[in-house]
Order: structure tokens, then sequence, then C-alpha cells
């Protein structure tokens, strides 16, 4: 496994641990890492990049297998069985077959990035994440021509899920991306955050990461990755298509039929942040191109 440090939308390195809690120190050491490596988003301010506290982090989160509120995923994710794990990749590839999580990380060059992450809720935060890009694994398997969208699976373990007893979703959780979403360089595939291995609560041990779509298409603690030639299923599209598109890009002007997208709480400012604006693509403009000639509204 090799490691690279390619964050082209901030740092040069990320904080370390033991200044985080610093946030002085911690600006400084964004715009300085900034200045040195350029800025590749440059809707994206600097100082919208400083990182969340790990506690925000792994305690404030989305992991409805676990439980509906945001702390179950921390209470109950360590009963999830993360090693051995092991990926189905099926469908249109050259070499589909089960994949050992450590046959994948010995062949993928991880990284160091930041990136924003909007949910739907209206909520922020901005995570340091490790990974490898989604694109470097379709590589490894051979993607073939007729392939169209990539599916993914979440892990279904009755066992060690107390959520699934409940049905709030259709069980499992179920995501997909247009081919061209799934090869952008922008799209990783997370093994863990502040260079710690991922949490259970954070989709342990390996989770997708789509920076300028809303956080529920990151699918976490994934079984199975499927190359089709036509739209997979996504959770909460299925859910309520009404509400949940299949794109799911962060759209401020787009609103969730019951609340503004407009603005975004900062998770970790204290009660009195002010709500800041909502960024198209969350401040990735560089995957506009991705949907030129697409009515946004339309698709959303
Ligand atoms: N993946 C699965 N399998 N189950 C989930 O309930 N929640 C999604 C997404 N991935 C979810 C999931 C939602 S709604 C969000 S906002 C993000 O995970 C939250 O990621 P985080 O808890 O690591 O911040």
């Amino acid at each position: 496994m090799a490691y690279r440090w390619t964050n082209d939308l901030t740092t040069k390195d990320i904080t370390p641990e033991h200044l985080y809690l610093n946030r002085r120190q911690i600006m400084t050491g964004l715009a300085a890492g900034a200045v040195a490596g350029g800025l590749a988003s440059p809707a994206i301010a600097q100082d919208e990049l400083t990182p969340n506290d790990y506690d925000d982090i792994t305690n404030y989160c989305n992991f409805y297998e676990f439980g509906t509120g945001k702390g179950d995923p921390a209470k109950h994710a360590h009963q999830l069985t993360t090693s051995p794990w092991s990926i189905e990749i099926d469908g249109l590839v050259d070499r589909p077959g089960t994949y050992s999580l450590e046959q994948i990380l010995s062949e993928m060059t991880i990284e160091k990035r930041i990136y924003r992450f909007r949910c739907v809720e209206a909520w922020s935060m901005v995570v340091p994440w490790n990974g490898f890009e989604l694109a470097d694994l379709l590589d490894m398997v051979g993607v073939q021509t007729g392939a169209k969208y990539v599916g993914f699976e979440t892990a279904l373990r009755p066992d060690e899920m107390p959520g699934l007893r409940y049905p709030v979703l259709e069980w499992p959780y179920v995501e997909g991306l247009r081919i061209d979403e799934a090869r952008h360089p922008l799209t990783m595939m997370a093994t863990g955050i502040y260079d710690k291995p991922l949490l259970g609560q954070n989709g342990a041990p390996l989770r997708l990461v789509v920076p300028w779509k809303y956080g529920f298409k990151s699918i976490k603690s994934i079984v199975r990755i499927t190359l089709t030639d036509r739209e997979p299923k996504a959770s909460w599209n299925q859910a309520n298509a009404r509400e949940y598109g299949f794109y799911s890009n962060v759209n401020p002007q787009v609103d969730h039929p019951r609340w503004s997208q407009s603005t975004e709480r900062r998770i970790g400012g204290g009660l009195f942040q002010r709500r800041q604006p909502t960024l198209m693509f969350n401040g990735y403009d560089e995957v506009a191109g991705l949907y030129e000639g697409m009515d946004l509204s339309e698709s959303f």
C-alpha cells in the first residue's frame, strides 16, 4: 500500500490532532497550505475548511442500521465485525469476484483529503478523510464499456445492527452513482478519518465519500459494488422519490419539499453560530461539467 499526499484543496498536511483544539493555529496552517498547494476549488473559502473535531465527526452520525438518533451509531456500531472484510465486485466488469479488503488496499494509493460534507438535513461538517479514489478500484477490476452506473450495498447483519429491526428504510442500504460521477477524482472510498482507521459509526471499514452530494449518497460499510447499464436503486430515493432524487447534488436553489436547502448549520460552531449560505455543488465547482445540459431542478 502506498501513501500519497495530494490534497489540492487545502493543506500540505492535515492538522495534527494535538493542535485541533487551537483554532487559530489550525487556520494559520490551512492558509499556509492553501497558498503552497493552490486551491482547486476557489468557491471554498480557506477558513471554511477547518476540520471539525474528531469527537463531533465520530459522535454526530447517521447510520440507520444502528438506530435513527444521531448518537445511536456511536453507541452501537462497535458491534459490527469489520475484520475480516471482503467486497463483492460484480456486474459489467472484466474481473468480477470477492476481494478481501487487504487485497484491495495493497493495490491502492492512500491519500489524505479534507472535504466539506453537507447533509440533506442542512447541517455540515468538514472531515479530513483518508482513502483512495474509487476510479482506481474500478480500474483494478476493469469496467466494461456497457457500464453506465455503479451500485453500492451496505452489510446486512441483523445480529450486529440493531436498527435493522425497524423498517425505516428497505434493507440493505443501497446507493448508486453514474459512471462519470464514480470516476470523478473527487469521489473517494474512505478508510480513515484524522489518520485513524474509520470507526464503525462512520462506516468502517470502507465507505463512499462524494463531497458535492448530500451526505446520504456516501454509503457506509460497503460489501458489494455492482457495475450496471441501468440506474441502480438508492435507499432514500426508493423511500421517497419526491423528497430525495437520484442525483442528490448539493443545490441551494432546489429546496427539499419540507425545508429550505439554501443555508446550513456547521456542526461544532456552538449555539449562536450563524447559519451559512450553502454553495452549489457544496463548493466543488469542478463537477459542474458532469451535469451540462441537465435541468437540475428536474434531476435533483
Ligand atoms: N450508509 C448507511 N449504510 N446507512 C445510513 O443510514 N446514512 C447516510 C450516509 N451513509 C447512512 C449511510 C447519511 S444520511 C449521512 S448524512 C452520512 O452517511 C453520514 O455520515 P457520517 O455519520 O460519517 O457523518
